[in-house]
């Protein structure tokens, strides 16, 4: 699938899509950026909230949040490699925000790639500490305080 795409951002519904969400998260963060399969799945996936977008009924994009008492841990946000830089990540940025809220957080916090660092800060992320290296891969912290 390429080119311009309809999508939806929602909560991610049933097994099947469960499924489907997570063979995403390994071709992209597996296999098109070489992180070990045991990093990906950190057996924390039971614990949190995952957000899926859907394109012609097909698991596009997707992401997860842990609420971790008053902190939203915003991650594995993954979109398939030919929709990208068409607003998927951010809506389901977006959508993240208000399941944060809606569920009482006062922050997000995230372990951004520094590549994709002007994605989060263009969702109002800022940066709150040094660039690291996670999974052979550069990262840096960001947060966004919800008020
Ligand atoms: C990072 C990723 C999730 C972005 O998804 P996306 O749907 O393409 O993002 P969006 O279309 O919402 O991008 C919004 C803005 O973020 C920035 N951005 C997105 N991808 C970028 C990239 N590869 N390089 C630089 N800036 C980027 C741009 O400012 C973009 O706006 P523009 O397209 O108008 O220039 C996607 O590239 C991906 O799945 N990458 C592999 C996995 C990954 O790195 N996940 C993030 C871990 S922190």
């Amino acid at each position: 699938m390429s080119g311009t795409a309809v999508y939806e951002v929602r909560r991610l519904s049933g097994e099947d899509e469960f499924h489907s969400a997570l063979v995403l998260r390994h071709e992209v963060f597996c296999v098109e950026q070489g992180v070990p399969a045991h990093e990906e799945l950190d057996g924390r996936d039971h614990e949190g909230l995952h957000l899926v977008a859907i394109s012609a009924g097909e698991v596009v994009g997707t992401c997860r949040l842990l609420m971790v008492g008053p902190t939203a841990q915003f991650s594995r946000l993954a979109v398939r490699q030919g929709l990208r830089r068409q607003g998927i990540a951010t809506a389901l940025l977006e959508l993240a925000e208000q399941e944060a809220r809606r569920a009482g957080s006062s922050r997000l916090v995230l372990h951004a790639q520094t590549y994709a660092q002007r994605l989060y800060e263009q969702a109002g992320y800022r940066i709150r500490g040094r660039v690291f290296v996670e999974a052979g891969i550069e990262h840096i912290a960001m947060e966004r305080r919800l008020g």
